[in-house]
C-alpha cells in the first residue's frame, strides 16, 4: 500500500493537512534537538520529511532513517536523507543501545503490534535515550471531535482518492486513526512498554499529538514536555 501511494504521498500530506504537517514535524525536530542526541533513528521514515527536519535542526547528529517500503526510501534518498535502512520497524537489524533518540511519525499506528514495536525501539535506545512518537489523535473537545470524525469518514477518503487515486489507503487511514490510542491511553501504552515519564503535547486542537518518553530515569528528573491531558 505504501509503495503504491509513495508517488503522491507528499502532495496528499500537504493538501489534506492544509499544510500543518510542516509545522508538526518542525515541532518534533525542535523537541529532539533539546535532547542533544549524537545519533537519532527515525523509524517508518516514509518520504523522509521528519528525517530531513532532524538533519536541518541537529546538523551535528547522525540521523538514520528506516522504512520497509522501497518506493518511500527512494523518495527519501532523492530528497536528501543521507542514511537509509530498508527494514521492518518491528524487527530492527540494529544493535542494542545504539541510538540516543528514536522517532516515529505517523508510523506506529501502522505497525501490527504497537507494544512490541515500542519495546523494540527501547532495545536500541541508550539507557538515557528518548522516544518521540508523532501521530494522529482524536481531539478531546466534543465539537472538534465530531467535526474531525466527519472529515475522516466523509471527506478524507474522497479528497485523497482524487489526489492519489488510492481511495482504499485513505479509508484505512481514517479507520486506523479512530482505533489508535490517544492522549493518556497512549502515554499508558508507552509506559507499559518500559518507558518512563511519558508526556503528550497535542497540536492543532489535538488532531495530532507528540508523545515523548525516557528510556530510564534521567538524573535531573523528567525532561519530558508537560502532560496536558487530565
Ligand atoms: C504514513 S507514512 C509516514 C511517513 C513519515 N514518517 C512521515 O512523517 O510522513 C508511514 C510509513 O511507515 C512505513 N511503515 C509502516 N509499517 C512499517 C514497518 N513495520 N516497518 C517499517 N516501516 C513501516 C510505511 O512504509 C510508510 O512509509
Amino acid at each position: 500500500m505504501f509503495d503504491r501511494v509513495a508517488r503522491r504521498y507528499d502532495l496528499a500530506n500537504h493538501l489534506l493537512s492544509f499544510g500543518r504537517d510542516f509545522f508538526w514535524r518542525r515541532r518534533a525536530a525542535e523537541i529532539v534537538a533539546e535532547w542533544n542526541p549524537a545519533c537519532v533513528l527515525d523509524l517508518a521514515t516514509g518520504s523522509g520529511d521528519l528525517a530531513l527536519a532532524l538533519q536541518d535542526k541537529i546538523s551535528r547528529a547522525q540521523i538514520v532513517a528506516l522504512d520497509f517500503s522501497s518506493a518511500m526510501l527512494a523518495l527519501a534518498r532523492r530528497k536528501g536523507v543521507r542514511h537509509l535502512i530498508a527494514a521492518d520497524a518491528a524487527q530492527l537489524p540494529l544493535a542494542e543501545q545504539s541510538f540516543d533518540a528514536v522517532t516515529i511519525a505517523f508510523g506506529l499506528r501502522n505497525v501490527r503490534d504497537w507494544a512490541a514495536a515500542l519495546r523494540e525501539m527501547r532495545r536500541v535506545l541508550t539507557s538515557a535515550g528518548h522516544l518521540l512518537v508523532l501521530d494522529f489523535s482524536l481531539p478531546p473537545k466534543p465539537i472538534l471531535h465530531f467535526l474531525y470524525r466527519f472529515y475522516l469518514r466523509q471527506i478524507l477518503p474522497f479528497a485523497s482518492a482524487i489526489i492519489t487515486r488510492e481511495k482504499e489507503a485513505y479509508q484505512y487511514l481514517g479507520t486506523s486513526i479512530e482505533k489508535f490510542p490517544s492522549g493518556r491511553a497512549m502515554c499508558d501504552l508507552i509506559e507499559a512498554s518500559g518507558f518512563q515519564n511519558a508526556a503528550a503535547e497535542p497540536l492543532t486542537g489535538g488532531i495530532v499529538t507528540i508523545y515523548t518518553a525516557e528510556n530510564a530515569r534521567h538524573p535531573e528528573g523528567s525532561r519530558g514536555i508537560p502532560q496536558r491531558y487530565p
